[in-house]
């Protein structure tokens, strides 16, 4: 669907469930478990009605998406949908080793795994899990995808000391390399110190910037040829390329990440949920510096 300017709107990420078990200290807001709002059905539901609005690809986030029991399910559903062309992943990988196989049958084409750094010490302080789980996660992963993308976000005065061992783990592994700018919103308010546009420091690494852009990445490349991609979303603004919408934890739909304005979509039937969609993309911001900021924090909205 075309929004009021003139953006093609056809990317979903749905944040199925606000549970996780890491707790990044720039993501978690709430340490409690809590009970998922949407049913697969919900979840099915909803896509169904923004597929039918010309919504081809679907990322399931959270939280951490694996956390659901009911993930198969949800993914052999949302793969019915004649609409949806791609359906994609973003997990923190402590679980992928056990799951892998079944998400490729189920019917997963991509994921995207967080990982921050390599440091089995600095990993556990950050996120109180267990980087071994992780790395036989994405050696599992690697078995059955050929895309797999790896999410570091950069921290200020931490990543920097990791870039080259970054840069040669994703080269050895045939991984993407992505580095996220740390986005100051909720929790992630308090470390806005960590927040910094990774360039300069990248550029120190013999690192040079291409003119070549996929989708929010800016690509940059080794001398030696390879490949990173760097996602500025506080130095530089892509709204204008802005091609999503999002749906929270608690089933609402959000327009733009940075915007505290929410659609309710929870219990709503189908026709319902078209027409709130609609409504919501025809009003879609034109950019994060013209919203009244929300106060959610990541594991919420999805990240
Ligand atoms: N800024 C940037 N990226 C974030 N993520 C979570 N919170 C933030 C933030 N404040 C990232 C995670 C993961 C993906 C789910 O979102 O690290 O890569």
């Amino acid at each position: 669907m075309i929004d009021g300017f003139g953006r093609n709107i056809h990317y979903l990420r749905f944040s199925i469930t606000p549970n996780c078990d890491l707790h990044c200290r720039y993501c978690k807001s709430k340490d409690r478990f809590q009970k998922d709002s949407l049913s697969a059905d919900d979840i099915f539901k909803i896509t169904k009605a923004a597929s039918s609005l010309g919504i081809d690809k679907v990322r399931l986030t959270g939280g951490e998406p694996l956390l659901r029991a009911d993930i198969i399910e949800i993914i052999s559903k949302i793969k019915t949908l004649e609409g949806i062309e791609e359906i994609c992943l973003t997990t923190n990988g402590q679980r992928l080793f056990d799951l892998a196989r079944d998400l490729k049958e189920a019917g997963v084409d991509r994921v995207n795994i967080s990982l921050d750094t390599l440091d089995p010490l600095r990993y556990k302080k950050l996120t109180g899990g267990d980087l071994e789980r992780v790395l036989k996660g994405i050696e599992r992963a690697r078995v059955y995808f050929e895309t797999i993308k790896l999410n570091v976000v950069y921290l200020n005065g931490i990543t920097d000391k990791e870039v080259a061992d970054l840069i040669t783990f994703c080269k050895d592994r045939d991984l993407i390399l992505r580095f996220i700018e740390l986005m100051p919103i909720g929790e992630a308010l308090k470390y806005k110190d960590l927040s910094k546009d990774p360039e300069s420091d990248l550029l120190g690494h013999d690192i040079i910037k291409t003119d070549r852009v996929d989708g929010v990445s800016t690509m940059y490349k080794t001398a030696d040829g390879q490949n990173i991609g760097l996602i500025r979303a506080m130095s530089h603004s892509f709204c204008k390329d802005c091609d999503r919408i999002r749906i929270t934890a608690d089933g609402k739909l959000k327009t733009c990440l940075f915007a505290d304005k929410e659609y309710d979509l929870l219990g709503k039937d189908e026709k319902a949920i078209m027409e709130i969609i609609k409504a919501g993309i025809g009003v879609k911001p034109l950019s994060k510096e013209t919203v009244v900021l929300t106060k959610r924090s990541m594991d919420q909205i999805g990240g």
